[in-house]
């Protein structure tokens, strides 16, 4: 089973426009269930049949074949092997749609077309009843929902753009009537399902709807078991001395400085991620150690590791060394293996330490270990004013993770590096608050 979500709601919410966004950003199959029951009343249309009569639909589904194909990305439905994409929008075919939908032997024609596609594939699939009856178990559900009024005008803009004419008040009326239709019929009913995050997206902009949409799904994806379980696991005697050493370090820090930890909620909790922090000093890994409970793991400069008893030492808290300035491939690598181990890897991209607290710009080497690892990055920003004194106090501050997927870097370019490490540098930034 691939990771499903659902997205459900009421007509001109918005749902296949964001649901596109986001199946792109994610890399995910976006189905469009929607455009499944406007075929079938396409279908009834072209035959001349009445889409409010059962009696007359039903004979006509076992001439129904129905096919999603992608085309450069696009979602294309096919109805009988004819690309029915376009004609399927037409406004006219909105209330048939909502017609067949009500009929129960049309739905079970559907239900087994959708839940063989969620199966196979990571989807984002929209609806009504996706998360209460399509897919019940759906990793993420989201409800979507806006005025009547918002939605009549969104729908209004859209279709003045194709240039289809058609008045306010008769679009207003028409979701209205919909909306009644969906939510009030016998089978599978428009409605909210209990576990489902609730978005009501009224006054919003498209961008601010896919925005907080985008982050109600990362949060839960990450979390989810089957992203997790693809992450390997440390042994559990390697997990408890680190505990134990990190107990007694944390005891020592509070003591030193005045320490305050923010977003914890951000660090997964399982192994395998990136954290990506600016570089203030040579205790930044121990300062990063404090909330996380697995073991790090981080690049520390050759010269460190000539003195034989202090290399054994580093190294048994993670580090292993780095040619600096060398382009070294084998450290990359080795960056890789330790995250498939279930290291977490800390990387400070700057490459050196900051002696102002300013963020400097970054190596792009934290994008290019992110995109062959296809791991989160967690952005961090450590913050304290001068030099580190007794007593002095250190903000500690874990943004929330910027997922492979949302970084859409495919082939690895210098040009895809470099967007995704501007995106690092700049999470970091923001994390950093120069007047603690
Ligand atoms: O999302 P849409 O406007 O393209 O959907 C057209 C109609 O299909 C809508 O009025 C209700 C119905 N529908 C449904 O009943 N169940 C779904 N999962 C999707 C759509």
């Amino acid at each position: 089973m691939g990771i499903n979500i659902a997205l459900d709601g009421p007509s001109g919410a918005g749902k296949s426009t964001i649901s596109k966004i986001i199946a792109k950003k994610l890399g995910y199959i976006y189905v469009d269930t929607g455009a499944m029951y406007r075929s079938i009343a396409l279908f009834a249309m072209d035959k001349g049949v009445s889409t409010t009569s059962a009696q007359q639909i039903i004979p006509l589904l076992k001439d129904i074949e129905i096919e999603l194909k992608y085309v450069d990305d696009v979602q294309h439905i096919f109805l009988n092997n004819e690309d029915v994409s376009e004609k399927i929008r037409q406004n006219e075919v909105s209330m048939h749609a909502s017609n067949v939908s009500a009929i129960k032997e049309v739905r079970e024609f559907l239900f087994n077309l959708q839940r063989d596609m969620a199966k196979k594939n990571n989807i984002i699939m929209d609806g009504r009843d996706i998360g209460t009856v399509v897919l019940p178990d759906a990793d993420v559900k989201i409800y979507l929902t806006a005025s009547a009024d918002d939605r009549a005008k969104r729908r209004y803009n859209e279709l003045l753009e194709k240039g289809q004419a058609v008045s306010y008040d008769d679009l207003l009326n028409q979701i209205n009537e919909r909306d009644f239709n969906d939510t009030n019929r016998e089978i599978a009913p428009l409605k909210q399902a209990d576990d489902a995050v609730l978005v009501d997206t009224t006054g919003f902009e498209l961008q601010k709807s896919v925005e907080v949409i985008y982050s109600i799904i990362c949060d839960k994806i990450n979390n989810t078991n089957k992203v997790n379980d693809k992450k390997k696991s440390l042994s559990p005697l390697r997990i408890l001395f680190y505990q134990i050493i990190r107990g007694l370090v944390i005891l020592v820090y509070s003591i030193a400085f005045n320490l305050k930890v923010v977003g914890k909620e951000n660090i997964p909790k399982k192994g395998g991620n990136i954290v990506a922090s600016n570089h203030r000093t040579y205790q930044d890994p121990i300062l990063l150690s404090f909330p996380v409970k697995i073991p790090f793991s981080y690049m520390a400069k050759e010269e460190l590791f000539k003195n034989k008893a202090f290399s054994a030492l580093i190294k048994a808290f993670g580090a292993f060394p780095v040619r600096r300035g060398s382009g070294d491939m084998a450290v990359i690598d080795e960056s890789v293996k330790r995250l498939n181990k279930g290291y977490n890897l800390i990387i400070f991209p700057e490459g050196t330490r900051s002696m102002d607290g300013t963020v400097g710009k970054g190596k792009t080497g934290v994008a290019l270990i992110a995109a062959m690892a296809q791991v989160p990055v967690i952005p961090v920003g450590i913050s304290f004013r001068g030099k580190l004194k007794f007593r002095s106090k250190i903000v500690i501050n874990f943004g929330k993770p910027i997922l492979p997927q949302e970084l859409e870097i495919k082939s690895q370019s210098p040009k895809e590096l470099k967007v995704l490490k501007l995106k690092i540098m700049q999470s970091i930034t923001d994390l950093v608050d120069l007047n603690v």
